[in-house]
């Protein structure tokens, strides 16, 4: 494993981090807790230190998880949650103020119900799950904020970028009051780069690269025969002709790459190898892929023409919609 600091912070974070969506088991189906557990505890044993949970993921059961292992661990491990939007709608839709997603009062419960469900006295991170631009000169999130740090609630702030919106972050980055962003970054969706990335490195702002593999798109297993329980979000996330697209997109992928080249490791040293990155954190519920993911930091960065290569298989669109 390798680390870099998160932003201005004075975290030491594993390169590979651990995205806990899927252990929340309610969006995420087919696994188990006792599975999710052993990834989780072999990820940390291979020297991730870093997990990404939020309230919402199985209403404070990926929490509770995490809070488990984390208490037991007997070595720094930072955790980084979110707050959920009032309205419980993702993305943040323009038009709608902050009083209806984010009033003061609600972070700070929704910071008391995570802290409860984690087992801990302090967060290192507390991220905002949605965010929208409008809010920049709203009171509520920068007092929340203020009172969460000197209460000692939390050590560290940020927010969740809405899906495929990188821009929207600009701002709120400008004012100095936040620590970290999180942002969806893959071989698809290169567009961090232009503007975020550069604006992350000038001012120390910590980068959580989340969705690494494109909900697995990008774990090179997807095909039109690829079948997820009923009531898991994939199947919205990949419905219609999507997973005929996905495996076209795919095979043009792998052509140009090395015939040998491993998919998941490249999508993810892909994440890894531009500086601005502090950590990326794919989903993984079994060993196979906990012990797999951590061994990709040894790997480096992928060499130039790897990465000129990437580029040419930017795919813009959203399948969140
Ligand atoms: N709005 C937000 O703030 C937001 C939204 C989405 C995600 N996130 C965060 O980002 C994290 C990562 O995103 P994600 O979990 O949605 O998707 P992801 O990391 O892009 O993909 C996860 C999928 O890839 C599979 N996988 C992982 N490693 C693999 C490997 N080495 N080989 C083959 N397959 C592999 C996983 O398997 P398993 O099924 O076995 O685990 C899972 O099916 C989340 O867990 C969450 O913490 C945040």
């Amino acid at each position: 494993m390798k680390y870099r600091k998160l932003g201005r912070t004075d975290f030491e974070v594993s390169e590979i981090g651990y995205g806990a969506w899927g252990i929340g088991a309610s969006q995420w189906l087919g696994g188990n807790d006792k599975e999710s557990l052993a990834a989780l505890r072999r990820a940390i044993e291979l020297g991730l230190n870093f997990i990404d949970t939020a309230l919402a993921y199985g209403n404070g059961h990926s929490e509770q998880l995490v809070g488990q292992v984390v208490r037991e661990a007997g070595r720094r491990i930072y955790v980084a949650t979110k707050a959920p939007p009032k309205n419980l709608l993702w993305p943040a839709q323009p038009g709608i103020g902050i009083a209806e997603v984010f009033p003061y009062d609600y972070i700070l419960r929704s910071t008391e119900r995570s802290l409860k469900n984690l087992g801990v006295e302090t967060i290192d991170l507390l991220q905002l799950h949605v965010w929208n631009p409008e809010w920049i000169g709203d009171d509520d999130w920068r007092r929340a904020f203020a009172e969460l740090k000197s209460s000692g609630k939390v050590r560290a702030v940020g927010i969740s970028i809405n899906d495929h919106q990188p821009d929207s972050a600009l701002e709120i980055i400008e004012t100095g009051l936040i620590d970290t962003v999180q942002v969806i970054y893959n071989i698809f969706d290169q567009s961090p780069e232009r503007n975020l990335f550069p604006l992350a490195i000038e001012r120390g702002i910590g980068v959580i690269a989340r969705v690494p593999l494109d909900e697995g798109s990008l774990a090179g297993t997807i095909d039109e025969n690829t079948r997820f329980p009923a009531g898991d979000f994939r199947n919205e996330y990949f419905k219609g002709d999507r997973k005929k697209q996905v495996r076209e997109h795919v095979e043009s992928l792998r052509r140009d790459l090395e015939a040998d080249a491993n998919l998941p490791e490249v999508a993810l040293r892909f994440c890894l190898s531009h500086p601005a990155v502090s950590t990326v954190i794919p989903g993984m519920r079994s060993l196979r892929n906990a012990e797999a993911n951590c061994a990709v930091p040894d790997k480096g960065p992928l060499p130039a023409e790897t990465l000129a290569v990437l580029r040419r298989h930017v795919w813009d669109r959203n399948f969140y919609d």
